[in-house]
C-alpha cells in the first residue's frame, strides 16, 4: 500500500517522538547514602532518642530538577524494621518505590534497600517520612523540592535564596510509648509543643537581606494539628501548592492542614529588624505555639511587640481561605490531564466514590475507619502479594464506593478501580474535628469544600475552572470536600488520613489502579532489588 505524502510524515513524526522518550533515560542521575539511625535530639529541652539520616534531625533535604533520577540507598541501622515514603512523589507506573507497607517490604535492621525512583514531570515543594511502627513521632522526615528544568518559565522571578519549613506538632513521649498508647486502644494525648526544622522557640534564624525577596518551602510534618503560619510585620505571596502554581494572592497567615505543602515569596521591605515567624495550632482548644527569626543582615534590633497572633477556631476562615487558593492557568507547570484535555471540569467524571470518616470502637478498643472499614495490615505487602497472585491476603472490593454508616469493623480493605478512570471522590466528614487526606501517586483538583452533607446538589458550586491540583486535601468538622482525579497511574496507591493517630489506627485503605493490558507501558516490572517478605519469601524478582 502507497502512503501518502502526510500519512508518511505522520509516522516520521511518531518516530521522532518514540526516540525522544527513549532518550528519558539521558535525565540527571543523583545519587544519595542514607545511613538512618537513632541518636539524641533535644526539640523540646528534654533529651529524647530521635530518628538520624546521616546523623542529622530533620534529614537532609532532597533538591531535585523536574525528571531527574533519584537514587537513595537507605541502610537502617534502627533496631526495628524501616520504610521511608515520599509525600507527593507520584511514582509514575511505579507505586514498588512508595514506599509504605502496601507496596514494599520493610528494610530489616542492618540491612539496606535502593530507592530509584524518577521527580516525572514534577515540580514543587513536598517530604519525605519514615511511614512504620509511628516512627514519624521520632523524626526522620526532611523537605523535597523540585525546581523547574532550566528553560521552563517559571511565573515569577528567581528569588535571592529558597528556604524549607518543616513544621509539626511533638510529643515528648517516644514513638515506642506513643504507640503503645494507641495499641491498647488509648487515644494520643495533646502534643507538648510544636517544632520548626526540627528546634522549638526561637531555634531557627532565617537571614534576608532588605530589599530582596526569599522563597518559603513550608510542609506540615506534624502528627495531629493543623497549623497557622505568619511572619511578623510581612506579608506572604503565596505561589505554589504541592506542585500547581496559584494565583499569587498576597496572605498575612496562612493555615498548613496535617500533610500538606506551600510555598510563599516574602519580601524584606520592612525596617531592618529581627522579626518574628509564628507557627500555631488550629482548631485546639489549647493553642500552642512556636517562632523562629526573620533577621534582617543589617538588623537594628528586636522588632517591638509580641509576636503576631493567628487565628484559633475560626472555620469560616479557614474555608475562605482554602477557597481563594486557585490555580493560575496561564503559569506553566505539569499539571494532571484528563483524556488528554487539559480542562478538568469539561470532562465528565466516570464514578463517583464517597468516602465517611468515623472513630468506631472495635473489640473495646479506639479504632478509625472509612466507610466503616478500619485498615488492618496484611502479613504480606499487598502490591507484591497482587504481583505474585499470593491469594488470601487482601480481597479486591473490601470496601464500598459509599459510606454504609454501618457499625466499624477490621479489615485489609482495597479498592479496584480502572486506569483511565476519572473519579470524582467526596470526603465527607460528620465527625467534629478537622480532617486530613493524602493520596499517593496521584495529584487531584480540590473543586469544593463546603459545610454540611454533601448531596448531588452540591456539585453546582464546583470549581470546575481554576480549582488547584495538589496531594493533600483538608475536610473541615461537619463539612466535605470534593476532588476530581484521573486515575492515570496504574500500581497500588495508599489513600490516608494524614493525622498520623488515626492512619495508624486505620483510617487508610489502598486504592488498585489496574490496566488490562498488563504491559510494562503502563507499569514498571517488580524491580530486581526489590525486598521480599511475608508469604513472599523466597521468591524470584525477575523470574526467568
Ligand atoms: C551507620 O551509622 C552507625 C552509627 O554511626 C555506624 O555504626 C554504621 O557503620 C553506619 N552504617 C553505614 C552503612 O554507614
Ligand atoms: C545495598 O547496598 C549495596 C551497596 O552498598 C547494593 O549493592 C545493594 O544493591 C543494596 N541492596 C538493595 C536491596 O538495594
Ligand atoms: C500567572 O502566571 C503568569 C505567567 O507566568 C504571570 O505573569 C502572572 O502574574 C500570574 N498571575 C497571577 C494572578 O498570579
Ligand atoms: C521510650 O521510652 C521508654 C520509657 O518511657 C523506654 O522504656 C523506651 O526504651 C524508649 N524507647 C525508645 C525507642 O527510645
Ligand atoms: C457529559 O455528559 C453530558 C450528560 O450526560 C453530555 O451531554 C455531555 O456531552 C458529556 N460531555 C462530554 C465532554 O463527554
Amino acid at each position: 500500500m502507497m502512503m501518502g505524502k502526510s500519512s508518511l510524515l505522520a509516522s516520521f513524526l511518531s518516530l521522532l517522538l518514540l526516540l525522544s522518550s527513549c532518550v528519558v533515560g539521558e535525565n540527571p542521575y543523583k545519587f544519595f547514602t542514607w545511613n538512618v539511625t537513632s541518636g539524641d535530639i533535644w526539640p523540646l529541652g528534654v533529651k529524647q532518642q530521635g530518628i538520624l539520616i546521616n546523623g542529622q534531625f530533620p534529614g537532609p533535604l532532597i533538591d531535585a530538577v523536574t525528571n531527574d533520577n533519584i537514587i537513595i540507598n537507605v541502610y537502617n541501622s534502627l533496631p526495628e524494621p524501616f520504610l521511608i515514603s515520599w509525600n507527593g512523589i507520584q511514582q509514575r507506573r511505579n507505586s514498588w518505590e512508595d514506599g509504605v507497607y502496601g507496596t514494599n517490604c520493610p528494610i530489616p535492621p542492618g540491612g539496606n534497600f535502593t530507592y530509584v525512583m524518577q521527580m516525572k514531570d514534577q515540580i514543587g515543594s513536598y517530604f519525605y517520612f519514615p511511614s512504620l511502627a509511628f516512627h514519624k513521632a521520632a523524626g526522620g522526615f526532611g523537605g523535597i523540592r523540585i525546581l523547574s528544568r532550566p528553560l521552563i518559565p517559571v511565573p515569577f522571578r528567581p528569588p535571592a535564596d529558597d528556604y524549607t519549613l518543616l513544621i509539626g506538632d511533638w510529643f515528648k513521649a517516644n514513638h515506642t510509648d506513643l504507640r503503645y498508647l494507641l495499641d491498647s486502644g488509648r487515644d494520643l494525648p495533646f502534643p507538648d509543643g510544636l517544632l520548626i526544622n526540627g528546634r522549638g522557640q526561637y531555634g531557627n534564624t532565617f537571614t534576608v537581606e532588605q530589599g530582596k525577596t526569599y522563597r518559603f518551602r513550608i510542609s506540615n510534618v506534624g502528627l495531629a494539628t493543623a497549623l497557622n503560619v505568619r511572619i511578623q510585620g510581612h506579608t506572604m505571596l503565596l505561589v505554589e501548592v504541592e506542585g500547581s502554581h496559584t494565583l499569587q494572592n498576597t496572605y498575612s497567615s496562612f493555615d498548613l492542614h496535617l500533610g500538606q505543602s506551600c510555598s510563599f515569596l516574602v519580601t524584606a521591605d520592612q525596617p531592618p529588624m529581627d522579626y518574628l515567624i509564628a507557627v500555631s495550632t488550629r482548631f485546639t482548644s489549647t493553642v500552642l505555639s512556636t517562632t523562629a527569626v526573620f533577621r534582617y543582615s543589617n538588623s537594628g534590633g528586636k522588632s517591638a511587640g509580641p509576636p503576631p497572633g493567628g487565628p484559633t477556631i475560626e472555620i469560616d476562615w479557614s474555608l475562605n481561605q482554602a477557597r481563594s487558593i486557585r490555580w493560575n492557568l496561564t503559569a506553566s507547570g505539569p499539571r494532571p490531564n484528563p483524556q488528554g484535555s487539559y480542562h478538568y471540569g469539561l470532562v465528565n467524571t466516570t464514578r463517583t466514590i464517597r468516602l465517611a470518616n468515623s472513630a468506631p470502637v472495635i473489640n473495646g478498643k479506639q479504632r478509625y475507619a472509612v466507610n466503616s472499614v478500619s485498615f488492618i495490615p496484611a502479613d504480606t505487602p499487598l502490591k507484591v502479594a497482587d504481583f505474585y497472585n499470593i491469594q488470601g491476603v487482601f480481597t479486591l472490593g473490601s470496601i464500598q464506593d459509599n459510606p454504609t454508616y454501618g457499625p466499624g469493623y477490621l479489615q485489609t480493605s482495597v479498592m479496584v478501580s480502572n486506569m483511565r478512570d476519572y473519579v470524582e471522590i467526596i470526603f465527607e466528614n460528620g465527625e467534629d474535628t478537622v480532617q486530613s487526606w493524602h493520596i499517593d501517586g496521584y495529584s487531584f483538583w480540590v473543586v469544593g469544600l463546603d459545610g454540611g452533607q454533601w448531596t448531588p446538589a452540591s456539585r453546582d458550586g464546583y470549581n470546575l475552572r481554576d480549582a488547584v491540583a495538589r496531594c493533600t486535601v483538608q475536610v473541615y468538622p461537619k463539612s466535605w470536600s470534593a476532588i476530581y482525579m484521573p486515575l492515570d497511574n496504574v500500581g497500588m496507591w495508599n489513600i490516608r488520613s494524614e493525622n498520623w493517630a488515626r492512619q495508624y489506627l486505620g483510617q487508610q485503605f489502598y486504592l488498585r489502579v489496574y490496566s488490562p493490558a498488563n504491559s510494562w507501558r503502563d507499569e514498571n516490572p517488580i524491580p530486581r532489588n526489590a525486598l521480599l517478605c511475608g508469604r513472599a519469601s523466597g521468591r524470584r524478582t525477575r523470574p526467568l
